[in-house]
């Protein structure tokens, strides 16, 4: 499973990037929100740094409003995914960008026959939201599992993104349900490289080093 980061926060991703594992970047309308940035300069300046897919998510309900909002945005560059509400309107936009050699990434997958749909549509990425279907006491992994199985079962090469992703167990979870691939908010990231038993560690082996014999 690869790591993309779920932020619109430029000094995160500079940071993740440097760790050598980040493989894309998602942005929705809320996160660029809560950047307090403009999102063309935001999307230029992740551009800049990233060389991976970078999704930008339109606005528009009508697919010809989806369409040309996703056009001027792939203009920027050749990594920019044009992340594409699950809607009719939606699906009609995905095709349309699919036959165009220009990538999509499905957004609001609440169910397996949603994600049927994107992909036959022809999306590169379809993102099933992980937490929020938990939040409502619905088993967000276990759309996971059936999306990567019926994906498997009728070799479909559209690539599954667990989104909505809250805390390292749905990491794990999402790994083994077979996602190809998660995007994380930062902290989630953090999250993961830690552990106490490695803080301690290192405090142990840092404290034993000064009373052992040195040349
Ligand atoms: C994914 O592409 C979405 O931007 C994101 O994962 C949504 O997460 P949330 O449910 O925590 O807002």
């Amino acid at each position: 499973m690869k790591f993309f980061l779920d932020t619109a926060i430029v000094d995160e991703i500079r940071q993740v990037h440097e760790w050598g594992i980040l493989s894309g970047v998602t942005t929705n309308p809320s996160l660029v929100a809560k950047s307090g940035r403009v999102f063309e300069e935001v999307l230029q300046e992740i551009l800049s740094i990233v060389d991976c897919p970078v999704s930008a998510e339109v606005l528009s309900r009508d697919a010809l409003g989806m369409i040309e909002e996703g056009e001027r945005l792939a203009s920027l560059s050749p990594n920019v995914t044009i992340k594409v509400p699950m809607t009719a309107e939606g699906l009609k936009a995905v095709h349309h960008f699919s036959k165009k050699g220009i990538q999509t990434n499905v957004t609001l997958i609440f169910s397996a026959n949603q994600a049927l749909l994107a992909a036959r549509a022809g999306a590169t990425f379809v993102s099933p939201f992980v937490g929020r279907l938990d939040d409502i006491s619905h088993d967000g992994t276990q759309l996971i599992h059936q999306v990567s199985e019926i994906f498997r079962i009728h070799g479909i090469e559209t690539e599954i993104i667990a989104a909505s992703i809250r805390h390292p167990v749905h990491v794990t979870d999402a790994a083994l349900a077979g996602a190809d691939i998660a995007t994380l908010p930062y902290k989630v990231l953090e999250q993961l490289v830690r552990h106490p038993l490695t803080d301690q560690g290192i405090e142990k082996f840092e404290a034993d080093w000064k009373q052992a014999k040195h040349s």
